[in-house]
């Protein structure tokens, strides 16, 4: 049954990457409900009904699918902080599985049959060879990765049991920020790369220190494959579609198919934001493969995706307008007059 003028549930949808779906969502015209426990997440980033809530709480979860036509869910809640996921295993087994039980279990009870889900590319763990594509080994790492992996085969169990279709997304390098200026990365701990670099352009942070320049790399540092915020949202707009003409369980990556280097990174915001970025090396970060790149050809044949904000100043020039909007150290609205932008925003 189509989607129709059902909702879409939209879990974590305060967070980073979920309010930027949900606003790609409203703009392909979907009505969108947000749940999120706001642990991390920001109510300032949700403009649509938000419901403070927990999928640990299956009462709440059960009161709003009898409350709200719903037709699909979008599923982002969850923990994930690798090196977290490593000391404390049970938060992600927790949060990431039995509360995502949860969730499937409620929409089996109330017959909803789409979801969409976030997984990643720690589901592939050091991969044996690049790009890496969705039939590579599976060997997740470390417990975030292992966590994303059930999930994907529980929808996968719960696909053949209760014929809910599934679209799971394997994200490579989450980055940058809305082009307005309005949404971006803005997390307690601040543990990814070009959060870090930036910190370190806007004098908040002495050095950057690069884990590891021994690696197997063009430049020594390790190599990723990093996808702008927007076209993450993108997908899983497209992915919803595909699940409102077709039945099944979908895994795609979502990349680019390009690598950059950690060093390539420190330039490019040297660049962009025309400051001294101090570097130090130091030992690899345990568990850090040397290159991530995403074979994208499933998504694109598939789903018509390919990234459009994800090249290097964009990803650097949204990324350090955002920080300077979250860190109040004036905004540069002339950053919508940027070249790269401006290309877009009329298109
Ligand atoms: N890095 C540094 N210095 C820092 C922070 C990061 O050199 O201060 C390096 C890392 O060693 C890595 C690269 O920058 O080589 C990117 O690191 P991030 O922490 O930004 O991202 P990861 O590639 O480690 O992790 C990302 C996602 C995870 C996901 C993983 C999939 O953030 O959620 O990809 O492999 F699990």
């Amino acid at each position: 049954m189509g989607l129709g003028k059902k909702k879409i549930l939209v879990t974590g949808g305060a967070g980073y990457i979920g309010s930027q779906t949900v606003r790609e969502l409203q703009k392909a015209g979907f009505d969108v409900l947000v749940l999120d426990n706001l642990s991390t997440g920001s109510a300032d980033s949700v403009n649509c009904q938000l419901i403070v809530g927990d999928l640990a709480d299956a009462v709440l979860l059960d009161k709003i699918f009898a409350q709200h036509n719903i037709g699909a869910v979008v599923h982002f809640a969850g923990s994930i902080i690798v090196e977290e996921s490593v000391l404390y295993p049970e938060k992600y087994f927790q949060n990431n599985v039995v509360n995502g039980l949860n969730l499937l279990n409620v929409m089996v009870r109330h017959g909803v049959k789409k979801i969409i889900f976030s997984s990643s590319a720690a589901v592939y763990g050091e991969p044996e060879r690049l790009p890496i594509s969705e039939t590579s080994i599976l060997r997740p790492t470390n417990p975030y990765g292992e966590t994303k992996l059930m999930f994907e085969k529980i929808l996968g169990w719960y696909g053949s049991a209760h014929e809910l279709s599934s679209v799971s997304l394997r994200y490579f390098n989450a980055c940058g920020a809305s082009l307005d200026g309005t949404l971006g990365e803005k997390r307690p701990f601040v543990t990814h790369l070009i959060p870090k670099i930036l910190r370190v352009a806007a004098r908040q942070d002495e050095m950057l220190k690069i884990y590891g320049s021994d690696y197997n790399t063009p430049d020594g540092t390790a190599v990723r494959d990093y996808i702008h915020v927007v076209d993450l949202a993108a997908a899983h707009v497209l992915a919803l579609k595909k699940l409102d003409e077709d039945s099944g369980c979908f895994t795609y990556n979502v990349g680019t198919g390009v690598g950059y280097s950690v060093k390539q990174m420190v330039d490019a915001v040297m660049e962009v934001t025309g400051k001294m970025v101090m570097i130090e090396y130091s030992n690899r970060r345990p568990g850090d493969p040397a290159q991530l790149m995403a074979d994208v050809a499933k998504i694109k044949q598939d789903l018509n995706f390919s990234a459009q904000y994800s090249d290097l100043n964009t990803i650097v020039s949204t990324a350090w307008n955002w920080h300077k909007v979250c860190y109040n150290i004036g905004y540069d609205k002339t950053l919508s007059n940027h070249p790269s932008l401006q290309r877009r925003e009329t298109d």
